[in-house]
């Protein structure tokens, strides 16, 4: 099924938000292998986001699907959806396969600009903003599929979302100005905070591509968190995870929020959903069927007919 794709892209853009270029060089396994050792946190390691500019108050809105629709030709992936995320909060975005969960994702980090509808981020139109001025804003976003930059080591690759946040352009780099000095060993420490975080940090210099499969998903969650974002999205973070590595990493993504961020999350496992959300949005054949508390969505008789794939009657 086609997901992230950019049918428009000419040119390869070696961003946070777009890394794809060592794609081919990259053959991820998509599964664990039983025999890899799991790589224990440090929850203790502060990597709360840094000069995050404006913000809007715990609880406030962060961000707002306002009716959004994306047709690809006759296929109408997001169908009038609306939602909201507020600060602070962990909200599930699930759905059958083929729902519209990535593709919101794409409409989010400006991948797909929508057919009709908008994105708000702190109250202001996302518009016709491309995916590197977005990730600027203060949204972040990991991939279904691993996008590593596989023949970078594994410190390269959280840099690359280091140098997405800070400020300094090629010129302040050519000449090596203190400013960009600066920034370069602060980016240094900062990687490494977040390798340390994610237990990461004794590969900091083997290649992504060498990783075992768990380390690969978690350093995909560095690179994003190198942007300090305000928003983070992780699409299928435990994708491949067997159930006590999926139960770490829904760990690690409430000592993420609890640093300091807002988390979107598509999982398919509905229990694991269940345990780590506060809210829930549900979407079925690209429209939103359900919102609600864990436990007002598992007793919904539209979501459990879409999960069983019964008539909604049937399932009430
Ligand atoms: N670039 C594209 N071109 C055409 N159709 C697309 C494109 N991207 C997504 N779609 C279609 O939009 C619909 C939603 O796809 P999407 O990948 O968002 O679903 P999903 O909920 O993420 O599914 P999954 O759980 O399988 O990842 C599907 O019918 C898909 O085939
Ligand atoms: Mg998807």
């Amino acid at each position: 099924m086609p997901e992230d794709t950019q049918p428009d892209s000419t040119q390869p853009d070696r961003t946070a938000a777009n890394p794809t270029v060592d794609e081919s060089a990259h053959a991820p396994t998509g599964v664990m292998d039983p025999a890899d050792e799991v790589t224990e946190i440090n929850p203790d390691v502060d990597i709360t986001p840094e000069d995050i500019g404006p913000t809007v108050a715990e609880g406030e809105r962060l961000l707002e699907v306002d009716d959004v629709t994306l047709r690809f030709g006759g296929v109408v992936a997001l169908n009038e959806v609306s939602f909201h995320i507020n600060k602070g909060e962990i909200l599930g975005l699930i759905g059958p396969n083929g729902a519209g969960k990535t593709t919101c994702f794409n409409v989010m980090t400006g991948v797909y600009q929508p057919t009709s509808g908008g994105v708000r981020f702190l109250g202001n139109p996302l518009g016709k903003r491309k995916k590197f001025a977005i990730t600027k804003l203060g949204i972040a976003r990991t991939f279904q599929n691993i996008r590593l930059f596989a023949n970078m080591t594994v410190l390269e690759n959280v840099l690359v979302g280091v140098d997405a946040h800070h400020s300094t352009g090629i010129g302040s780099a050519m000449f090596r100005l203190p400013k960009h000095r600066r920034e370069e060993e602060q980016g240094h420490a900062r990687a490494m905070e977040l390798l340390e975080f994610m237990g990461l940090a004794g590969k900091a210099d083997e290649l992504a591509r060498n990783l075992p499969y768990g380390d690969q998903r978690r350093l995909e969650i560095a690179r994003a968190l190198a942007t300090s974002p305000q928003l983070l999205c992780l699409d299928e973070p435990a994708a491949g995870f067997n159930p006590a590595e999926k139960r770490k990493l829904m760990e690690l993504i409430q000592t993420i929020r609890d640093q300091g961020y807002t988390v979107l999350l598509i999982e398919h496992d509905m229990k694991l959903v269940m345990g780590v959300t506060d809210r829930i949005v549900v979407l079925e054949f690209g429209r939103k069927i359900a919102e609600g508390t864990p436990a007002e969505i598992r007793d919904n008789p539209a979501v459990i007919a879409a999960y069983l794939g019964v008539d909604e009657e049937d399932a009430s």
